[in-house]
């Protein structure tokens, strides 16, 4: 299997939601060796906000494309091309202001493309991207996958919701919470790497 790690987290060793999508991918290669893996780190290697420059060429026939909107779709064409490159992604998600990192939504903007990884039809919008096994290794300093916090969780159900406009419906979402909660903190990451089986991408 291929698998895509994708990392938001500042953090290096530091970082929750990195340890937590790494115990994935070890129990994912255990349980599928010669599995290839490639890391995508967002954070040594932020992608662009987009600027007026990639609309242009995101909205441009591919076959006209000059110089220019070539360099404007670059980092799309190379995420798009490793998540298509993927059977398995693992996302790290930190929850930042109780959303994602910018650095993780740039690069949502930059692989959610008209015409490659969805489509409008005359029956509504389409994901093209299908037969996806996605992992979010979520970290939050306070707890939200249940009590009073749950409603304050933009991050997981926004995730859910693009992934699944793309066409990636197999979402399996694995919490480290409480990471700056005294008495929760020293447990959370042991109990989250122990809270999850891995399976492979459905067939579709
Ligand atoms: C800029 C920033 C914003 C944060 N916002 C929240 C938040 O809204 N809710 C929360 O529970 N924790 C928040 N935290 C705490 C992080 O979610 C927590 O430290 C988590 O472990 C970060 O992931 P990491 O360990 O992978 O870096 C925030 C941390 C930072 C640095």
């Amino acid at each position: 299997m291929h698998i895509l790690h994708i990392i938001s987290s500042p953090r290096a060793g530091a970082s929750f939601s990195i340890k937590l999508g790494n115990g994935l991918v070890g129990k994912l290669l255990a349980a599928y060796p010669g599995s290839t893996v490639r890391v995508r780190d967002l954070a040594a290697g932020p992608f662009p906000h987009l600027e007026e420059s990639h609309l242009d060429a995101f909205n441009a026939p591919a076959e006209a494309y000059s110089p220019a909107q070539q360099a404007a779709v670059r980092h799309s064409d190379e995420a798009i091309a490793e998540v298509q490159w993927a059977d398995v992604i693992v996302i790290g998600v930190p929850m930042y202001n109780f959303n994602i990192p910018s650095t993780l939504k740039a690069w949502i903007d930059h692989i959610a493309r008209a015409r490659i990884t969805f489509r409008y039809t005359a029956g509504g919008p389409e994901g093209l991207v299908h037969g996806k096994k996605v992992y979010l290794a979520a970290a939050s300093g306070g707890i939200y996958s249940r009590g009073p916090g749950a409603a304050n969780d933009f991050a997981i159900p926004y995730l859910k919701n693009i992934l699944g406009f793309l066409g990636m419906h197999d979402v399996t979402v694995v919490r480290v919470e409480g990471t700056k909660i005294a008495g929760v903190q020293d447990q959370a990451l042991e109990k989250a790497l122990n809270s999850f089986v891995v399976e492979a991408p459905q067939p579709v």
